[in-house]
């Protein structure tokens, strides 16, 4: 396998075939027309994309920034867009989810069967007394219902907050408490590595003296729970006996849709606050360009959990938007055995597939034969997100899993931007490993210097968004001073400006492509030159014998800051070195691959990383470690054991 070679400075590029671009989706004359008139060019995608039971008039107030109006006085209903309106296309019998539990049960629903039980979750809730506005907590597993609640929400034009079912009742009481939620929906248990884990216990013990007055239990694990009269209502039977018809109320595009808490760099959780119209579209657009949508045909696969941004984008609202075909699938991915996404591909035929680079990385720790075992030649179209993809990890995806043909789109964006901003398209870019190369057509974006001016290509900088977009976000729930504070202020008086500050460093190549560096904490500086994290973590995990490593920069006297690297050797190479043979090998691998400047002052050798329950590495928590801290604090990390393992290798180590 030459091509899983060092591929540091991996400078191939991978032109769409032919047969791609005759079949794309889009073309270049999207991009022609976006450039061309900018609010035009959304105002059409807004009014092909989705079903407006008002048309608007005007495409974008921006006369109070940072806080935009799309579509302003244009009325929708979201959930109407991503059901009803299939149905009524004839569309009714395809499938919207093919749902695979862990333990191996599964459930398909078709348009006309899910727009059903969304109305009977709307008629349930409504019976709750819910109205529009209202906020109501999810603490859910990946199920049916998360999604079928979620619409039934929108339907009502009221507001959700899905709380990933990996937080603890704590994390889970302040969301319900920052939203004043009236209600809580979640369910008896889940399946997570072959055990049921259960949900109900933590609702009970967050929602004691908050606004909640109801908690409504989807039954799935089957679990003994505690039960309060009066206050708890099972999903089957409250919505389960409920009338099968509602019509669909239109609201304003500017309707709340939903509050997401992302963590700050420091504080108390933000709560990310979405709306409609322009929500809707941009999702919409997204996954229909970005990964070249045939809703007729393509089966589809987002393997995140609905309690993150991109299970809101991309698994619930732009795919039911779109009308396409998805998998849906409950637990982890290597139970009942490490093949078990493969073994959903290939049972369902998946054409597109969006994962995560760190998944990538931990398939490509346990060797190829796994997925090599499998039929993965459906896969047309390969996505990836939340961390930048080093080129090792792209060229593996794309030959192992995308059978060395499947175009890789690697989507930049964030919680705060709601939809896709920076990606390839993937029947017009030649594609780049490792750079998510280019804003999409509509979306106006620079890398900055500090005083915001743009850096040459061939420079890096800031990340900064230029222009408003219609997935914005439109506050912090409760808080719009923290969100001017944290997103607006710094270039608030750039020409142009104000600028939207996106928290990531990227550098500009010769040819105008966009590279992301890791989130600005996260670039050391090192005797006056600045490093990037992901790219020693690139040179690290290019030498054959690692197979995953996180970089972070620890004070140093002399240099200002030092290079402390902590690797994961690959199984079938760890027992050939000592540690310190490692360390060495690779120490000199780094200074061959970028210069000796980024040579790592210490490499450890550990058994894992420190991840939160996202698949985020916790560089914080190493970087206590590193610069012998007591260790900060641990709750979102998914395995609170790993840093006990780390230190005490460290100590080991001496
Ligand atoms: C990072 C996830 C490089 C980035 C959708 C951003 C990425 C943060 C990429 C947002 C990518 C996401 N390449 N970095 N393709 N995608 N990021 O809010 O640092 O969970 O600021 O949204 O993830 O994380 P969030």
């Amino acid at each position: 396998m030459n091509s899983i070679d060092s591929l540091l400075h991996e400078s191939r590029r991978f032109p769409p075939s032919p047969e791609f671009v005759a079949n794309a989706v889009a073309t270049p004359a999207l991009a022609a027309a976006a450039a061309s008139d900018r609010l035009g060019f959304w105002g059409d995608q807004a009014r092909e994309l989705l079903h407006w039971h008002q048309p608007f008039t005007e495409v974008l107030d921006w006369s109070n920034p940072p806080f935009a109006k799309w579509f302003a006085d244009g009325r929708l209903n979201v959930a109407y867009n991503c059901l009803d309106r299939h149905v009524l296309a004839g569309n009714g019998d395809r499938v919207a989810l093919h749902w695979e539990g862990e333990p191996g049960d599964s459930r398909s629903l078709t348009y006309a069967e899910l727009t059903a039980e969304v109305k009977k979750a709307a008629n349930a809730l409504a019976a709750l007394g819910v109205v529009r506005g209202d906020r109501i907590a999810l603490y859910l597993p990946v199920v049916p219902e998360a999604v079928i609640a979620m619409l039934a929400i929108a339907r009502l034009g009221a507001i959700h907050s899905v709380v990933f079912g990996g937080f603890s009742a704590d994390s889970l009481r302040a969301r319900i408490d920052d939203a004043q939620a009236k209600l809580v929906i979640t369910a008896d248990g889940g399946w997570r590595k072959g055990k049921v884990f259960p949900l109900k216990a933590t609702v009970d013990a967050a929602v004691e003296g908050t606004t909640v007055e109801h908690v409504l239990v989807v039954r799935r694990g089957e679990n003994d729970v505690e039960w309060t009269e009066g206050r708890d209502l099972w999903w089957h039977e409250a919505v389960g006996t409920a009338d099968a018809e509602h019509e669909a109320e239109a609201f304003e595009s500017e309707n709340p849709l939903f509050i997401l808490y992302t963590s700050g760099t420091t504080g108390k959780p933000k709560g990310i606050l979405h709306s409609s119209g322009g929500y809707l579209t941009q999702v919409a657009y997204t996954h229909k360009n970005v990964f070249d949508l045939h809703p007729e045909t393509d089966v589809y696969w987002c393997t995140a959990d609905v309690g993150w941004i991109t299970g809101h984008s991309y698994v619930v609202y732009g795919p039911l938007a779109n009308g396409a075909t998805q998998v849906l699938y409950e637990g982890t991915p290597d139970t009942p055995h490490p093949g078990r996404w493969w073994e959903l591909i290939e049972k369902y035929k998946v054409s597109i597939f969006y994962t995560a680079p760190t998944a990538i990385r931990s398939f490509m720790k346990l060797g190829r034969e796994i997925p090599d075992a499998f039929d993965l030649s459906s896969i047309r179209v390969l996505g990836s997100v939340g961390e930048p993809i080093n080129p090792e990890a792209w060229i593996w995806y794309r030959e192992v899993i995308g059978g060395g043909h499947a175009p890789i789109v690697d989507t930049w964006w964030q919680t705060e931007t709601g939809a896709i901003m920076v990606s390839p398209l993937p029947g017009i870019t030649s594609l780049k490993p490792g750079s998510a190369q280019t804003p999409i057509p509509g979306i106006e974006l620079a890398v900055v210097n500090d005083d915001g001016s743009p850096v040459e290509k061939g420079s890096g900088g800031l990340l900064v968004i230029t222009q408003p977009w219609p997935s914005m976000a439109r506050g912090i729930w409760g808080d719009n001073d923290r969100f001017i504070e944290t997103y607006w202020e710094k270039f608030a008086d750039a020409p142009g400006g104000p600028l939207y500050f996106a928290g990531d460093g990227a550098r500009l190549d010769e040819d105008g492509d966009l590279w992301l560096l890791g989130r600005v904490d996260d670039v050391m500086n090192v005797s006056g030159h600045r490093l990037s994290t992901a790219e020693i973590e690139s040179a690290l995990v290019s030498h054959p014998i690692v197979a995953e490593s996180a970089v972070v920069g620890a004070h140093d006297e002399t240099t200002g800051q030092a290079v402390v690297a902590f690797v994961i050797l690959r199984a079938e190479h760890a027992a050939d070195h000592t540690p310190e043979q490692a360390s060495a090998v690779l120490r000199g691998h780094v200074a061959t691959s970028i210069g000796a400047i980024a040579r790592p002052r210490e490499i450890f050798i550990v058994a894992e990383l420190p991840k939160t329950r996202s698949g985020k590495i916790m560089r914080r928590l190493l970087q206590d470690v590193a610069e012998g801290r007591a260790i900060g604090d641990t709750t979102t990390l998914a395995d609170t054991s790993v840093m006990q393992i780390i230190s005490d290798r460290m100590d080991a180590a001496g």
